[in-house]
């Protein structure tokens, strides 16, 4: 198979000479990684996924996406971060840009529709509203099988389905997808022989889209999995060479590095394809959960050009110099539109004429990328020769390795996600959730001493200033 992307620095003004001197970290991180990739405490499972997954339950995933194709006019996806994000970036790039709008004899496939992503009423009631009388399987997927968003979700379409079909009906319509034993999804999917899939120990949420959690819904959708997994497998190969010189991966995950170091601290990735959006979201999630700590890190964000040219565009041409962008660029257009002559030509576009319209979108590209560097925002560009399954399952495993690499390459632990737990206990405290109560007094307490403490220390420096030191407390 041919290496469909490639990676160019040049719009960043990053030389090779300077990315070289981190190859031997580079080639030792790589040496880490890959010794502990079997080691279940390490989330590296999907490391060597693309080659060594499970074939059994990749089967039962085929299985299961045939039978909710046949009986299942609607497909609801419940879950948040990780176990979302995936499936619906694969799923919205390679699909119709109106999926969900077409009729079902255009789609053939289910409609898929997200839940368990938010807490708000407006979002289910309307979900609901618009599922109506159609037949309906849902797939809650869960790593920890705790995770509220999800959890409350699931108990509003589960009791839907049950008042819906009956008990032994619905059954046969939930899919469940979690840990192999662990969490409270795990027992109801025991108690209530739901069909379950397992997301492997060894692989944390936002690197589990090439696992069950993301090839349901994305079998469902009619996207040839084992086609997604090969270009994964081809990317795993290409990028099991740890020489820094022939390994773009590793070397956008230096580029970033050494951006960051020069106090470029936000990354936009830009994409000129609206289909490309979840895939945006996907990888601010990838990277911002597995950077964002520590007090470090870049903060991941997006842009979609040419429609943010007219809303961002400004800030990224003038605004603060902390920026950099990482392009990607697909050569060629799934589809084109020809642009035709006009007689009276009042909107003056004849000079287009017989373009095509990804032409236009091409220029808009290479001069944007000339206008932000030279407005002193440099710019990665990823280049793909198309947009097909192939090369987004390469595309992922591009990412996901760039981002345990640059991770590594900034200090931090690229697989945890401790800050995620704080509003949790927060909102649990706030919701009177049992255990969680106690900690409310402990949390005042130690709100109140810490600001007590802070507010002598205050106290002492100003009497200082003032001359008339206060009596330290
Ligand atoms: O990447 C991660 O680990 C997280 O974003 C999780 O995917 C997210 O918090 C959902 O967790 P869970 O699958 O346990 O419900």
């Amino acid at each position: 198979m041919q290496n469909n992307i490639q990676l160019n620095l040049k719009h960043a003004n990053i030389l090779e000479q300077n990315v070289m001197q981190y190859a031997d970290k580079v080639a030792s991180i790589h040496d880490e990684l890959h010794e502990k990739s079997n080691d279940e405490k390490e989330f590296l499972g999907w490391l060597e996924l693309p080659s060594n997954y499970n074939k059994k339950e990749f089967e039962n995933i085929k299985k299961a996406a045939q039978k909710i194709r046949k009986d299942s006019e609607v497909f609801v996806v419940i879950g948040i971060g990780g176990s979302y994000l995936g499936a619906r970036a694969v799923i919205e790039a390679l699909n119709h840009t109106f999926y969900n709008l077409l009729s079902k004899e255009q789609r053939k496939t289910p409609q898929i529709l997200y839940v368990g992503n938010n807490l708000s009423p407006n979002y289910i009631n309307d979900l609901i509203e618009l599922i109506g009388n159609r037949d309906v399987s849902i797939n809650v997927i869960s790593k920890s099988g705790t995770t509220t968003e999800p959890a409350i979700a699931f108990r509003i379409f589960r009791e839907l389905l049950e008042n819906k079909y009956g008990l032994k009906e619905a059954r046969k319509r939930i899919y469940v997808t979690t840990d192999k034993e662990k969490g409270a999804l795990k027992q109801i999917a025991n108690e209530e022989k739901y069909t379950t899939l397992i997301i492997p120990n060894n692989v944390g949420g936002r690197y589990s889209v090439l696992t069950a959690v993301g090839l349901l819904p994305i079998a469902v959708a009619g996207i040839d999995i084992d086609e997604l997994i090969e270009g994964a497998r081809f990317a795993q190969g290409k990028y099991l060479d740890k020489n820094l010189k022939y390994n773009a991966c590793y070397q956008y995950a230096v580029a970033r590095n050494m951006l960051y170091q020069e106090e470029k601290n936000i990354e936009i990735l830009v994409s000129y394809e609206p289909r490309l959006h979840y895939i945006i979201e996907w990888w601010k999630q990838l990277f911002g959960e597995s950077e964002g700590k520590e007090q470090k890190g870049i903060y991941p964000t997006g842009a979609e050009f040419t429609t943010d040219l007219h809303s961002l565009g400004q800030y990224i041409q003038e605004g603060r110099r902390n920026l950099f962008e990482t392009v990607i660029d697909i050569k060629e257009s799934e589809t084109d539109i020809q642009l035709n002559r006009d007689e009276d030509n009042l909107d003056e576009l004849n000079y287009l004429e017989g373009k095509g319209l990804d032409y236009v979108n091409k220029k808009a590209m290479e001069g944007t990328i000339e206008a932000h560097e030279e407005g002193g925002v440099p710019n990665i560009v990823i280049t793909m020769d198309k947009l097909n399954t192939y090369n987004l399952g390469h595309l992922i495993y591009f990412f996901e390795l760039g981002c345990a690499m640059s991770g590594k390459l900034l200090g931090v632990n690229p697989f945890n996600q401790p800050g995620v737990e704080k509003y949790k206990q927060n909102m649990f405290r706030l919701l009177g959730k049992p255990g969680y109560t106690e900690t409310k007094k402990e949390i005042r307490t130690e709100v109140e001493k810490t600001s007590k403490k802070g507010q002598e220390e205050k106290e002492v420096k100003q009497a200082k200033k003032r001359g008339r030191p206060k009596k330290e407390a």
